[in-house]
């Protein structure tokens, strides 16, 4: 009998990359998610990858009475937390709205685990816990902060686990500090798909790529890097469903909590990230100079060390990898393909 593992906001971009990884490791993946942020298509999609139709609560974390149902109705084995706003210039606009649906939603999540008898979660966090990093690479004991209202529910989110495991040994949890997921399935059936504008470098290079942008706005080339423009440490959106079920796999083994990096712990400029989406889709995508972002940094790229040690993961894909699967998918999305 397939395990049942509880995807909240499984039908976002790395929940539903996620989603495929564990279906096709024979778990029974179910999703909870409000569709806020994810095609109504989505679900066909998944059957068409995996020849399963996902098995889709529709609703919100922050519905005790909904996660009551969905508890009573699978014996779920473990819960994987997707499901958070995720912008950052949207956070500083609506802190409130943050606080409550990342924040809020967490809470109510684990109030309805604890009454269910389920102890072991997998937790969505992010690389922007560490604030402006004071040392490159950065390794997991590097010290935290927050420069924005989203990192404050991130780094919150953490310290109420942290602070739930010391309480009560029965909590297993893991922690993962995404650095920059890019990239798309390898089908090109699913991918990162923005409802609205962009956040995010890689959506904007691929609105360039298929002509919805004129250029690509590069914020700022003053920085202290090699070509003047910032560095990300990009990871390949299915190597970051492979580092959950990793996770997930040892906290079901009866492995203790960890907090790992989820990154490459190679950089890459912007600059260097559009050349190889221009290599990926056989033009030179055209750019100009813009002022520099608030809140953006130099450089930031994770120490992977830890996730090898604890977990056995190293991210495999590389740059071209991530841009070849990304321009796969918009080209097939926008109909622009062949
Ligand atoms: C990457 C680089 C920009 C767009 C954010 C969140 C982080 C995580 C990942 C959620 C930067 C430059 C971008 C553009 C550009 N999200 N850029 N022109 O800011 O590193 O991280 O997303 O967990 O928490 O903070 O990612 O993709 O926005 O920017 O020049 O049109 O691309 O300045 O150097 P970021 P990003």
């Amino acid at each position: 009998m397939a395990q049942s593992v509880l995807l909240t906001g499984g039908a976002g971009y790395i929940g539903s990359h996620t989603w495929v990884a564990l279906r096709e490791a024979g778990f029974h993946p179910v999703i909870l998610d409000d569709f806020s942020n994810a095609a109504e298509d989505l679900p066909e999609r998944l059957r068409a990858i995996t020849g399963t139709a996902p098995e889709i609560w529709r609703g919100s974390v922050l519905d005790a009475d909904q996660l009551g149902r969905i508890f009573a109705a699978h014996d779920i084995a473990a819960v994987i937390h997707f499901a958070a706003r995720k912008a950052v210039g949207e956070s500083v606009r609506m802190p409130l709205e943050y606080v409550q649906t990342n924040l809020g939603g967490l809470t109510t999540l684990l109030e309805a685990m604890r009454a269910a008898g389920v102890f072991r979660l997998v937790f969505s966090s992010s690389a922007t816990v560490y604030g402006v990093p004071d040392r490159l690479p950065i390794p997991e004991d590097a010290p935290t902060g927050f420069t924005n209202p989203y990192g404050f529910t991130k780094l919150a989110g953490e310290q109420v686990l942290q602070q739930l495991a010391a309480s009560d040994p029965r909590w297993a949890i893991g922690i993962l500090r995404y650095f920059n997921p890019a990239g798309a399935h390898a089908s090109g059936r699913i991918g990162e798909d923005p409802r609205d504008v962009p956040n995010n470098l890689m959506p904007f290079i691929a609105r360039v790529a298929v002509g919805d942008l004129p250029a690509l706005q590069v914020f700022g080339d003053d920085y202290d890097t090699p070509d003047g423009t910032g560095v990300r440490d990009y990871i390949h959106v299915e190597d970051l469903a492979e580092g959950h079920l990793r996770s997930l796999s040892a906290l079901l083994d009866g492995g203790g909590g960890h907090v790992v990096n989820l990154g490459t712990g190679q950089g890459y400029s912007v600059l260097e990230m559009l050349a190889a989406y221009g290599r990926a889709c056989g033009r030179v995508l055209p750019h100009v100079i813009a002022p520099r972002r608030a809140g953006d940094i130099a450089a930031c790229y994770a120490d992977p060390t830890r996730a090898a040690d604890v977990l056995g993961f190293r991210a495999r894909r590389g740059l071209e990898e991530m841009c070849v699967s990304s321009w796969r998918w918009i080209s097939w999305r926008t109909g622009r393909e062949g």
